[in-house]
């Protein structure tokens, strides 16, 4: 079967490329490399041993992912392609809007016109919005975005019911809360451009001497230690739940959304101490002031996911704290 992955080459589509070769599937990737670099095709081949049908195009271009479907004639196609940083989709919402949107409506279009009916999406905790109580189940009625990226991923989820009421295209919508990791071999992991926003990429940075400290954004929260709780997934667990969905449509069709997290919650501190202790090192911190639209907790309510998928995240912290270290490493090499 093969299945076209738009966005293909970034952080976590680079993860489900490994495991759908891995899982016996033919992988095409779309994908403009406007956050990601060529090196991680190359990367996904040497793990896998297998060839990636590459196309370096940009997946709102109707014309070119016209193409893409006449040449490759995917069964399925898993969405990621768009812009994913929450802080610049604050400064340029029109950007956000136009790509995530577009691309999404591009793809569609053109699965439609080649009976392509079956589609994953990379969706977010973020569109839970603010003031949900804990943990977050799917079918909690979505609250106000809190910034343009979340808006987006909701807008995108809403096209797609729609679509899928329609008649045409199955779905399965999945939820990601905090992927971190990397692939076990370090060869590809997360690399984001600048300095990073993100807890983990900020610690691995620290970790390998690219940045002097972490600053910890607040310990003033009502949680456990006063610092911010999130559900931390490994990327290969959140790239195993993708094969799941792809094999969920064996025997069922319409649109289910599901949460992909571990369902358990750890603070700022408590990922501190855990890389700490996984990898040796010391990451010094200083504490610093809240960061303007975090939330005190977040954690998913995993259930659905295992009842209907028959997946559930099996790696732990201490799994994620190595894969990412071993990763940083490598990087700064
Ligand atoms: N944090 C720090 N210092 C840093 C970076 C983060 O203390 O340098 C803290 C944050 O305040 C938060 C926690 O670490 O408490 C996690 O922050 P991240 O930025 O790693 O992750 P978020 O939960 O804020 O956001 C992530 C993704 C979003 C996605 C959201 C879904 O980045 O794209 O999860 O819940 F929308």
């Amino acid at each position: 079967m093969n299945v076209l992955l738009t966005g293909g080459a970034g952080y976590i589509g680079s993860h489900i490329a490994v495991e759908l070769l891995e899982s016996g599937y033919d992988v095409v990737i779309a994908d403009n490399f406007s956050n990601s670099d060529k090196g991680v095709i190359t990367a996904i081949e040497k793990i896998t041993g297998k060839r990636i049908d590459l196309f370096e195009i940009d997946v709102a271009d109707k014309v070119k992912l016209n193409e893409v479907f006449e040449q490759t004639k995917p069964e399925a196609v898993i969405h990621l392609a768009g812009f994913k940083a929450v802080g610049e989709s604050v400064s340029k919402p029109l950007m956000y809007y136009r790509n995530n949107i577009d691309c999404t409506l591009s793809l569609l279009e053109i699965m439609e016109a080649h009976n392509v009916n079956k589609l994953v999406f990379s969706s977010s905790a973020t569109v839970y919005g603010i003031g949900e109580r804990l943990p977050y189940t799917e079918e909690m009625l979505l609250g106000e975005a809190s910034n343009p990226y979340g808006a987006t991923k909701q807008m995108i989820e809403r096209i797609i019911m729609d679509t899928v009421s329609c008649g045409w295209l199955s779905a399965v919508i999945l939820r990601y809360f905090n992927p971190v990791g990397a692939h076990q071999s370090a060869l590809i992991g997360e690399k984001p451009q600048g300095i990073p926003n993100n807890l983990m990429p900020y610690i691995m940075q620290v970790a390998n001497g690219s940045l002097p400290e972490l600053r910890v954004y607040g310990n003033d929260y009502p949680t456990r230690d006063g610092t911010g709780v999130r559900d931390y997934i490994h990327v290969m667990d959140l790239a195993k739940g993708h094969v799941d969905a792809l094999k969920y449509f064996q025997d069922n069709d319409g649109v289910e959304v599901f949460n992909l997290g571990t369902g358990v919650g750890y603070s700022v501190l408590e990922i501190v101490a855990a890389f700490e202790k996984a990898n040796g090192v010391k990451i010094p911190y200083s504490i610093v002031g809240r960061r303007d639209g975090d939330l005190a907790e977040v954690y998913a309510d995993v259930k659905k996911a295992k009842n209907l998928l028959g997946w559930n995240a099996k790696l732990t912290i201490e799994d994620m704290c190595k894969d990412s270290y071993a990763f940083a490493l490598i990087e700064k090499t």
